[in-house]
């Protein structure tokens, strides 16, 4: 994959993602559309990829995703890749002594880390969605890919309330609007919306002295220590780092950590 860290493949970048968090934010993007985005954001139309269909053919598939989720969703690389490395640690497939009673994306857009997951680890799947359009667009993508997730309209308190623990392997992924939390400093995990260690704070308040495990998703610049104020007590237990696909500030990674509460 093309990796322009050019000063202009940068400058490009954030004219898109401007656009696609502006303008374009509650627009169904066109399948052209579509595949620029792929280009200009990981540098191939295939690499975007959701429920393992490509830019190319989400539109004729039927899917309908709006420009706000195309620059906030993880794609199917990188779902896969967090999916593989939970699947080898909590799925009995792989003789994991320890299997999570389910998985809960509190920030679901695509749906598509639930979509992944719920696959590879084949527990029960939780994803809940605030914005009623993009829940909507996420319902009608999940009715057309072979899926079995419970996803809820509403507050990620509310799906909170109403999961109690069944496991200390239980799983949370955790990736609210980023916001004004990035900015060319990096990515401040204290200053999204909702904050993440309140996030946390929720998460604890509902699992009632039972531990649980903790997915987040940042880009490769954090801010401020961020990431470590915010799992300060908590055991980190993996990193997962997919290969760059552009210049320091714009890659995805992911951390697993044992929360005790
Ligand atoms: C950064 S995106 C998550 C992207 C997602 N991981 C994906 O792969 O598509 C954050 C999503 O959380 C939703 N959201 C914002 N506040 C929320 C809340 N309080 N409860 C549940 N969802 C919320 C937003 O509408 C947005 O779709």
């Amino acid at each position: 994959m093309a990796v322009d860290a050019s000063a202009d493949g940068r400058d490009e970048y954030f004219r898109c993602r401007a656009d696609l968090l502006g303008p374009s934010r509650m627009r169904l993007l066109t399948g052209s559309e579509l595949v620029t985005v792929a280009t200009t954001i990981y540098g191939s139309p295939d690499f975007f990829s959701l429920y393992g269909i490509p830019a190319s053919q989400m539109t004729e598939r039927g899917l309908r995703i709006f420009g706000r989720t195309a620059i906030e969703c993880s794609v199917d690389s990188y779902a896969v890749s967090l999916a593989d490395e939970l699947a080898a640690r909590y799925s009995k497939r792989f003789g994991a002594a320890a299997t999570p009673g389910f998985v809960a994306d509190l920030f679901c857009g695509s749906g598509n880390i639930a979509y992944h997951i719920g696959r590879h680890l084949a527990v029960p799947t939780h994803a809940v969605e605030l914005d009623p359009l993009i829940h909507r667009a996420t319902q009608h993508n999940f009715s057309l890919v072979e899926v079995d997730i419970d996803l809820v309209h509403g507050d990620y308190q509310e799906l909170l309330r109403t999961l109690a623990p069944r496991s200390p392997h239980d799983i949370y992924i955790i990736e609210p609007p980023w916001g004004p939390a990035y900015t060319e400093q990096g990515l401040d995990l204290t200053a999204t919306s909702p904050p993440v260690p309140d996030i946390l704070a929720n998460i604890r308040r509902s699992r009632m002295g039972e531990p649980f495990l903790a997915v987040i998703k940042t880009n490769d610049q954090i801010a401020n220590n961020s990431l470590r104020t915010c799992f300060y007590d908590a055991q980190h237990l993996a990193s997962i780092i997919p290969a760059p696909v552009g210049p320091i500030g714009v890659n995805m990674n992911f951390y697993l950590y044992r929360v005790l509460t």
